[in-house]
């Protein structure tokens, strides 16, 4: 029980005393807590004494220390991760696989555990002995690290990266509470050196709320724990890192300067005593009959721990003999990381049913008869797109073979039932070829697999129609971004991009960028400024206005194509030129051309990009927009209407029928290159394909630059666009 008076705001004793009084309670509570899952004080109780050292430190700065728990918040971003350099290398294991019923048919092997009676026996031939004792524990599926202490306290983490030098992830790392960040309280002598390996994951239950909350902004969801806790280190900002819950389980040595460790058991010793969370169970066994029994225990907990695990890792305990066996360059002799088969279950495919992302994909989700796989009950699972279906043949009322594998995604392997007569499932008959959230038109674009909703109203796009239609290169409402889309959707202010026009000053003052438990209202200013940028956007170019539209195939290069051939937004829906092109491609794709020299159409515009665009304004949701923009005065004017221009006009600038790709740093941002080369008659590409002429390539730009080497791409620099301006 804590002292009362270890409570009270006011607090005459002086400061540092004090400090160093609250820190050292705050990080007792944190180890109850989050260590020991056995808090002896309330939420408001330890929220009082934070707020309390919080108060204290800002008013003496002078008694700053980095491991402060209040650090724990997470300090400033950073620009990008700093190298490490391991002081000890860090090591992969080897893995010996559980055999599946078909490879045991195949081999003739007596047992699925093959290969783990084989890594025994080659521990015995070569430790020269029969009992060789060996720990078994859950592997766990995270993200490996390395943390460095000296002197008692946290200086660095690094990721494992190529095993010699991994990312500098000290500032994201901190903020895992579970970290000691120093030995305060430890009994005993302490190393002086100890580096600590071993994995940071998301438990299951924070990643499946993580998800759930996510979805609910609208933000893409993470497949599996693993990849949230990968992609939560990867995070510049530390700020991000504080609110996603990350934890840590150590389980291996790197550099080490203290007393001699003899055995994995005093290894765990010493990892308990400095309170830093250690893998567990650690069983120990000494026969192949233990052994086996011990991989069946892990097996069997595996679905009782609260991360994800696809094996058991088994190791020599004594560390001399580990010394003996010795490491190939890949990984110890003395370990071995037994993978389980995932889990499999059959069950029947109810139904499919079709949900619609955040960015219009259509995404067939099975549902299934309820059945219990790896200790959870799975009831659904994704099919992916169209050619994952075909593949699997798969069929609604089939009984299909379900897996978690090491993930607690579910997947479907293959259909080990069909049903009789019933055709394999198709997404465009089962949503009768219209967007299942909105009835707009879908399509499916060449090269890719997707079913997407190409409707620019759709409500399940909202979000991310409304900050692309913001952005700058569409129409750069400046102050109007993620966050504040999010917002507008959230709170049922806009469920399209054209409802921003229907925005009041007192509405996007108040607008509550943040919770319900800690509000952050957008504000007076920033809503005066969103109020001018959507005032002006009303005469923004023709192009900018079909960029933000967001059609299929229209990119600011073909936008910008079809704003040089029509003279508004309303002639370009009625386009002859469009369907004229459509028609004639339909008749001969030779005369295709003929047709299209008058107007000197660069490839910009195409069959496919007519076809989108047509499609758009024919479809019932096209002429909605159509509708609104009429109603709300707006019918944006080209700007740089010149449908004429011929083919020999163009041809005469010296970058005419040129494609260019630019990467790496030169001495202009890349808007302002790409500018000045279609000034001069050049076009400029995202990516390098055979169609490019040449990658324009500054410092850095290492992959296309790798590209057009490959398919013979020429790479010039500065000085040789240069050469191509003066036609040499
Ligand atoms: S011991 C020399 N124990 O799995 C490496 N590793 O696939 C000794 N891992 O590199 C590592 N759980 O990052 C060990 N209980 C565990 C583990 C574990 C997960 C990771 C580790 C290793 C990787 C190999």
């Amino acid at each position: 029980m804590a002292e009362p008076d270890l409570f009270s705001t006011v607090n005459a004793r002086a400061p540092q005393a004090r400090i160093l009084e609250l820190r050292a309670l705050i990080r007792h509570h944190n180890q109850l807590y989050y260590l020991n899952a056995a808090p002896e004080i309330s939420d408001a109780d330890y929220d009082a004494l934070y707020r309390d050292l919080e108060i204290l430190e800002a008013k003496h700065p002078e008694f700053h220390d980095p491991n402060s728990p209040t650090l724990r918040v997470g300090g400033a971003p950073i620009k990008g991760f700093q190298q490490i350099q391991h002081t000890v290398p860090m090591l992969s294991i080897d893995d010996v696989f559980e055999l599946s019923p078909e490879s045991l048919a195949k081999t003739g092997a007596a047992r699925p555990e093959l290969e783990l009676i084989a890594f025994y026996q080659k521990l015995q031939k070569n430790l020269k002995r029969d009992e060789v004792t060996v720990t078994v524990e859950p592997k766990i599926d995270g993200v490996a690290v390395s943390l460095l202490y000296r002197g008692g306290k946290l200086v660095s983490a690094a990721t494992r990266g190529d095993g010699q030098t991994g990312d500098d992830v000290t500032h994201n790392v901190r903020t895992i509470r579970s970290v000691p960040l120093d030995w305060h309280g430890a009994g005993g002598t302490i190393p002086s050196v100890l580096e600590i390996r071993g994995e940071i994951f998301m438990p299951n239950a924070a990643f499946a709320a993580l998800n759930a909350e996510r979805d609910d902004a609208g933000l893409p969801s993470f497949a599996n724990p693993r990849n949230a806790a990968a992609g939560t280190l990867k995070q510049l900002d530390p700020g991000i890192v504080a609110k996603r819950p990350l934890a840590f389980l150590a389980h291996g040595l790197g550099a080490y300067d203290g007393e001699v460790l003899e055995t994995e058991h005093h290894f765990h010793a010493l990892l308990e005593r400095l309170r830093i969370p250690h893998n567990q169970p650690l069983l120990t066994v000494a026969t192949p009959e233990e052994l086996l029994e011990a991989v069946a225990t892990i097996k069997h907990l595996r679905t009782e721990l609260d991360y994800a695990t696809d094996g058991a890792v088994i190791k020599v305990l004594d560390r001399a003999d580990r010394v003996r066996l010795g490491c190939t360059t890949r990984a110890p002799r003395w370990a071995a990381a037994y993978k389980f088969l995932p889990e499999q279950k059959e069950t029947c495919l109810k139904a499919i049913s079709i949900q619609v992302g955040r960015t219009g994909v259509l995404t067939p989700v099975a549902e299934l008869t309820p059945v219990l796989i790896s200790g959870s009950v799975v009831s659904r699972a994704t099919l992916h797109n169209q050619d994952e279906i075909d593949r699997k043949k798969i069929q609604v009322g089939a009984t299909v073979l379900v897996e978690k594998a090491g993930e607690i995604i579910p997947s479907i392997v293959k259909v080990t039932q069909v049903a009789p007569g019933v055709p394999v499932f198709s997404i465009f008959s089962q949503v009768g070829g219209k967007c299942p959230s909105c009835s707009g038109p879908i399509s499916q674009e060449e090269g890719f697999v997707a079913w997407r909703c190409t409707n620019f109203q759709c409500p399940a796009q909202a979000v991310t129609r409304i900050y692309h239609f913001a952005s700058r290169k569409a129409l750069d409402l400046d102050g109007v971004g993620e966050v504040v889309a999010d917002a507008l959707v959230r709170h049922g202010h806009c469920a399209t991009p054209l409802d921003l026009f229907g925005l009041t000053e007192m509405v996007l003052a108040n607008l509550n960028l943040g919770s319900d438990d800690a509000p952050r209202r957008f504000g007076e200013k920033n809503a005066a400024k969103v109020l001018a940028a959507l005032a002006s956007a009303h005469s923004k170019p023709l192009w900018r206005w079909l960029y933000a539209m967001g059609i299929r195939q229209v990119g600011e290069s073909a936008a910008k194509e079809l704003s040089r051939l029509h003279r508004t937004l309303t002639d370009l829906s009625e386009s002859p030129i469009l369907a004229e092109l459509l028609r004639d491609t339909r008749v001969d794709a030779k005369k295709k051309n003929d047709f299209l020299s008058p107007y000197g159409i660069t490839g910009d515009v195409g069959p496919a990009v007519a076809q989108a665009v047509t499609a758009f304004f024919g479809s019932g949701a096209g002429r909605l927009v159509l509708a609104r923009l009429l109603e709300l005065g707006i019918d944006p004017e080209s700007g740089d209407y010149r449908p004429m221009v011929t083919v020999g006009d163009r041809s005469s600038l010296p970058l005419s029928g040129k494609t260019f790709v630019i990467t790496g740093t030169l001495s202009l941002d890349r808007d302002a290159m790409k500018a000045f080369i279609e000034s001069n008659g050049g076009k400029v590409s995202g990516s390098v394909s055979a169609k490019t002429s040449y990658v324009l390539a500054g410092d850095g730009g290492g992959s296309k630059r790798a590209s057009a080497e490959k398919i013979g791409v020429p790479v010039i620099d500065e000085a040789g666009l240069a050469a191509l301006l003066r036609g040499n």
